[in-house]
């Protein structure tokens, strides 16, 4: 027995107990593999796609590097090189040449939705995000009224309307995103009734009121033009709030739950996943992704380990899939396919 052990860490030559030294299994790449506890694959990686109705607004995303807005045309070639990278997952989000205050139109996305799912087949999904806000006059995600007030019917007729015009043209999920209240039972209901009961609802359940979409809102052309979206998206410190609105995204019939932004929401993922038993994605942002990219072109960090490490973290605090503007470099970063 050993009556004397001498710690490294102290100067002291009293007896002191073993040190409990966490670094001998940090020593090594292999010995890190061997207790790394998350890990996950290319095909949990969910890419958004901007398709633009006008080809002259297509081009470069202003804080999205990697990323651009898409013309029908242009769209397929995108497609097709991130089907090569092994993309499995898209997310489509339609940008309207005009907006209105009613009846929106979504020929031009369906066709694109059409086009894409003939080449995809089975080997990639096409989840549409379904909002009026790229539609509407007034940037909104809700319709309103003569007298300003939001229109619950007439927006969940709008959205439902959208979502059959979407799954009949082929698309694989419908992806709400607006944060009215009862979408998904709206939604549900449409599809299940024209005959679209195998298309699944990822819903957008604890989606934040945040300064971190703004990317986005220039990319997809949905800034509110007067007031904000609090009335309808969750206040930050409501936690509460958060988990009521999962458990009814899940009660109303959603197949996926998200959290949104995804990397200021890791407290809410697994609590949201055992309320629900359903599995909870989480949405990267648009802000979050560009913060990884201004930080990196300041010298500051290296952008792809950077991206990598917040996927970790994101898997880490139990999200399911991931959506991210950097899904197309997974397989460069190292992920494996499936
Ligand atoms: C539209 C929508 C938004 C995002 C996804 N769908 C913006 C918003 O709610 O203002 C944000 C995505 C991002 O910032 O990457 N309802
Ligand atoms: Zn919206």
């Amino acid at each position: 027995m050993l009556d004397r052990v001498v710690s490294p860490l102290t100067t002291s030559r009293e007896p002191v107990a073993p040190q409990r030294r966490l670094q001998r299994l940090r020593r090594t790449a292999s010995l890190r593999d061997l207790v790394a506890e998350t890990g996950f694959t290319q095909s949990q990686l969910i890419q958004p796609l901007f398709i633009v109705e006008d080809p002259a607004g297509a081009g470069a995303i202003p804080g999205l590097p990697g990323n651009a807005r898409l013309s029908p045309g242009t769209a397929s070639a995108q497609f097709e090189r991130d089907l090569e990278a092994g993309v499995q997952q898209f997310i489509l989000f339609p940008v309207p040449a005009r907006k209105h205050a009613h009846d929106f139109d979504p020929a031009f996305i369906c066709e694109a939705i059409a086009t894409l799912r003939r080449r995809a087949g089975e080997d990639a999904s096409l989840w549409l995000d379904t909002c009026l806000c790229s539609y509407s006059h007034d940037g909104h995600c809700c319709l309103h009224d003569a007298r300003g007030e939001q229109d619950l019917p007439a927006t969940l007729d709008a959205l439902a309307g959208l979502a059959l015009a979407y799954a009949a043209a082929g698309a694989d999920g419908i992806a709400p995103s607006d944060m009215n209240d009862g979408r998904v039972a709206a939604l549900r209901l449409a599809l299940d009734s024209a005959g679209h009961d195998l298309v699944p609802i990822m819903s957008y359940s604890a989606k934040f009121a945040s300064q971190l979409y703004g990317p986005f809102r220039g990319a997809a052309n949905s800034a509110p033009t007067h007031g904000d979206r609090r009335r309808y998206q969750i206040d930050v410190r409501a936690r509460r709030d958060a988990l009521a609105s999962s458990q009814r995204c899940a009660a109303e019939g959603a197949d996926l739950l998200m959290v949104k932004p995804g990397m200021s929401s890791l407290d809410l993922i697994q609590p949201i996943a055992t309320a629900t038993g359903l599995a909870v994605g989480a949405y990267q942002v648009s802000g979050e992704y560009a913060a990884l990219a201004l930080l990196a072109r300041e010298g500051f960090a290296d952008f792809d380990l950077a991206l990598l490490e917040s996927w970790h973290a994101l898997r880490r605090g139990g999200a399911a899939f991931i959506i991210t503007y950097g899904a197309r470099l997974g397989r460069a970063l190292g992920l494996a396919a499936r």
